[in-house]
């Protein structure tokens, strides 16, 4: 005996589903994590401004300035996204920015900063296989993949600062 017309294949069945039945964030759960990442990126982007200000030598500031521009970059691929999303991006500044600007010391504040930058990671690897829309997902692999490359260009700034001459302004204090 033959089921009686099925209402659609399997391929079509799985296509039509919702995000959360298929294991993908639906909407409100991606504008969640999307204004969680925004915040956290506006601090980076301040804490950014900051190390640019402070920054005691030619290499600090290069770093500062990569880790500022790249900060505002994804706070400003995290908002369009939102807005695509039909929501507000979130204007408030994740305490990140305090709790790094609050010590002393360049290569302090780096340390911490790369902590941040390490918890961004986490986030993002979580998020990615949650993601749905190819656009949104190639836009948070970036993200992803260049907050590695920037954590591993501040261990070897921070590296070549403690193997080599004193931290100027740790030293100025
Ligand atoms: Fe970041």
């Amino acid at each position: 005996m033959t089921r009686p017309n099925p209402p659609s294949s399997p391929v079509c069945f799985a296509a039509e589903a919702s995000d959360s039945y298929m294991g993908y964030h639906d909407r409100d759960e991606l504008v969640q994590a999307l204004s969680e990442l925004l915040e956290a990126e506006r601090a980076g982007a301040k804490v950014g401004v900051g190390l640019v200000e402070a920054a005691p030598d030619p290499d600090a500031l290069a770093l500062a300035r990569t880790v500022r521009d790249d900060e505002a970059r994804w706070c400003r691929m995290l908002a369009q996204a939102l807005r695509r999303l039909g929501a507000k991006p979130s204007l408030k500044v994740g305490d990140f920015y305090g709790k790094v600007m609050a010590i002393d010391g360049l290569e302090a504040r780096l340390a911490l900063l790369n902590r941040g930058q390490g918890w961004v990671v986490r986030k993002l690897e979580a998020l990615l296989p949650k993601v749905r829309d190819d656009t949104l997902h190639a836009e948070l692999k970036a993200m992803l993949d260049a907050h590695v490359e920037n954590i591993e260009l501040t261990e070897r700034t921070l590296a070549r600062r403690r193997g080599g001459s004193a931290d100027p302004i740790s030293s100025a204090r």
